[in-house]
């Protein structure tokens, strides 16, 4: 039997304007929450050279928006075209944006709110269909997960901030039920990986294809501080044999000995995380380290990091049905219970949490808590194209960057599936990323 996607019904056009304006709707709520919380000065700051101000992205937000669904879709004329350059990201690196003339921060939130409700019309008279763009909503779909996207960055630059948090703090619930073991065997075989009906599915999940992939053993869970902790006090930061030679340039030019945001206070590990500093939680997954730091884990532990094609096949495929889902759990959208998703919470939940999230084999997390570094470059499936534009994906292809899966607590449903692709240069650790090990199984 051949290996297939998921099928998908055609939506009904007042389903996706409900789907489309709930979307929009909470994307725009959490970028208020995250652009609202500090005195306006704290926007127009840089926290870190690797972040844009606060109210950068707040603007660009917006402008994507015009650009897209009030230009693009409704074929209208710019509101500011003298903007388009400076929210331009390729034209400015980050670390140049704060000397840039942008928007003050009433006059962005005017403006992105001028273009909300612009295509809040737009979006009363449209007809999904007959144009890429519009079939099944999916420029809408787009600009909802681009919104997204940047709320998580903008966490990112709140996690980067000095003082004390501007954001309540909810821990997560404590789910984890039983020992689980370490890791599973994955058999050997076929898969469907990537996408080619789900219609919000961005260019680089596309299209949907057969790849074999051998047998392997899966960590049930992502790695936990706990262990990290074990590969730290046996000197896996000063031990050459476990990094690439990139990684331990990297380790030894910053003098890099634990996971970002970590210190040693009287012989204890702390961490801060937005604005508090606590002890290290042993059960939690790691974070904040760089693709570096995942690779020489894995190999101090005689293990690997899975490729992106295992990581996929573990959250996707069904061994009863031989289909490919949408989610670990099965073609639902995500719900409070199957992951830490969206910034509910603002960080990972213990190791073993979620049971409702579980894979068919018994894989937990895969979906949320924390991003997961794969062995992958970030390269386009056969058949790729380039849609809407080539910035998104395309221009990012190639070995300079790794591949990560599956989403952090910070990352909310809709900018988040089996199929979904996120990527960065392997030296980053301020991104909410950590990993999981994987290895060959034995031969029989
Ligand atoms: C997919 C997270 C790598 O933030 O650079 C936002 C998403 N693209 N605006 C990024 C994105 C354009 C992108 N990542
Ligand atoms: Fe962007």
């Amino acid at each position: 039997m051949t290996p297939t996607e998921t099928e998908f019904g055609p939506a009904g056009h007042e389903d996706l304007r409900r789907r489309v304006l709930a979307a929009l709707g909470s994307a725009r709520d959490r970028t208020a929450l995250l652009t609202s919380c500090v005195e306006d000065g704290e926007l127009i700051a840089q926290h870190s050279p690797l972040m844009s101000p606060l109210v950068w992205d707040l603007a660009h937000i917006g402008n994507q928006e015009e650009q897209w669904l009030w230009r693009a879709v409704a074929g209208r004329e710019a509101l500011r075209p003298e903007i388009d350059s400076l929210y331009d990201a390729f034209e400015h690196p980050r670390s140049a944006r704060p000397s840039l003339p942008l928007l003050a921060p009433g006059e962005a939130r005017s403006y992105a709110a001028d273009v909300r409700s612009r295509v809040l019309d737009v979006l009363a008279g449209a007809r999904f269909e007959g144009r890429p763009l519009l079939d099944e909503a999916f420029a809408f779909g787009m600009i909802a997960q681009h919104e997204q996207q940047h709320d998580e960055t903008m966490l990112i630059t709140h996690q980067l901030r000095e003082g004390p948090s501007a954001l309540t703090d909810l821990p997560p619930p404590d789910l984890r039920s039983g020992p689980l073991p370490a890791d599973v065997l994955v058999p050997g075989g076929p898969f469907t990986m990537g996408t080619s009906g789900e219609p919000w599915a961005l260019d680089n999940e596309r299209p949907a294809h057969v790849r074999f992939v051998p047998a392997f053993r899966l960590d049930t869970t992502p790695v936990t501080n706990g262990a990290y902790l074990a590969f730290m006090a046996d000197g896996g930061y000063t031990d050459p044999r476990w990094w690439r030679p990139e990684g331990w340039a990297q380790v030894r030019e910053h003098g890099i000995a634990a996971p970002l945001f970590w210190h040693l206070d009287g012989g204890q590990w702390l961490r801060r995380r937005f604005g508090t500093t606590e002890q290290v939680p042993e059960e939690e997954p790691v974070v904040h380290v760089s693709w570096y730091e995942a690779d020489a884990y894995a190999r101090w532990a005689g293990r690997r990091l899975p490729t992106e094609a295992e990581w996929e096949k573990a959250a996707r495929h069904d061994p009863v049905s031989g289909r490919s889902r949408r989610y670990p759990w099965g073609d639902a959208d995500p719900g409070p219970g199957h992951a830490n998703l969206g910034q509910r919470h603002l960080r990972p939940a213990p190791a073993g949490s979620w049971p409702e999230g579980a894979s068919p084999l018994g894989v937990r997390q895969l979906i949320g808590d924390v991003w997961e570094w794969t062995a992958s470059d970030f390269l386009p499936y056969p058949g790729f194209r380039a849609f809407p534009y080539k910035e998104y994906s395309e221009v990012f292809f190639g070995p300079g960057h790794k591949v990560l899966r599956g989403g952090s607590f910070a990352v909310d449903p809709v900018a988040c599936r089996g199929t979904f692709r996120n990527w960065d240069l392997p030296v980053r650790r301020q991104i909410f990323a950590g990993f999981r090990t994987a290895r060959d199984a034995e031969s029989v």
